[in-house]
């Protein structure tokens, strides 16, 4: 098996599992389960460590559709954590917030795994 096909199945388990804990602690609600809630913020961490270490170096040769995979997989992993972060203080967060972390997830993971298949 060749090794973008293995980093793209790798990237779709992880946000897999990323996603059904995620999908746990909307369904507990506040406060959320500490094991969970850290393992969560761990793969989300992870994640965007492996995808953007995969992607880095082969940047510099990429062509327009690769850059704007790339740069709507940046986006997407950084506007997913901050919602997540939000979310995840004490305060209520207005409803938008909640929808920004409902969406975005599936924007980060379509793009990181097009920006993957195409380099
Ligand atoms: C790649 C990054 C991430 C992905 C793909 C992701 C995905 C998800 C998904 C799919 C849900 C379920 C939303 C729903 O209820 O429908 C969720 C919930 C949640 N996530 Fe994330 N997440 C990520 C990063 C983070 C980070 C970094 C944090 C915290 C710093 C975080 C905090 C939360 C919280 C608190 C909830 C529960 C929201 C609620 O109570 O409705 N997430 N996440």
């Amino acid at each position: 098996m060749n090794s973008i096909l293995m980093k793209m199945i790798f990237t779709i388990l992880v946000f897999v599992f990323i996603f059904l804990t995620g999908y746990w602690l909307g369904h507990t609600g506040k406060p959320y389960a500490v094991l969970i809630f850290t393992l969560h913020k761990l793969m989300a961490l992870g994640m965007l460590i492996f995808v953007g270490v995969t992607l880095y170096p082969v940047l510099k040769t990429a062509g327009r559709l690769q850059i704007v995979c790339t740069g709507m997989a940046a986006l997407g992993f950084l506007f997913t954590i901050v919602s997540g972060g939000l979310l995840s203080v004490d305060k209520e967060m207005p409803a938008l917030i909640h929808w920004l972390h409902r969406l975005l997830p599936y924007l980060t993971l379509l793009s990181s795994l097009a920006a993957l298949y195409l380099f």
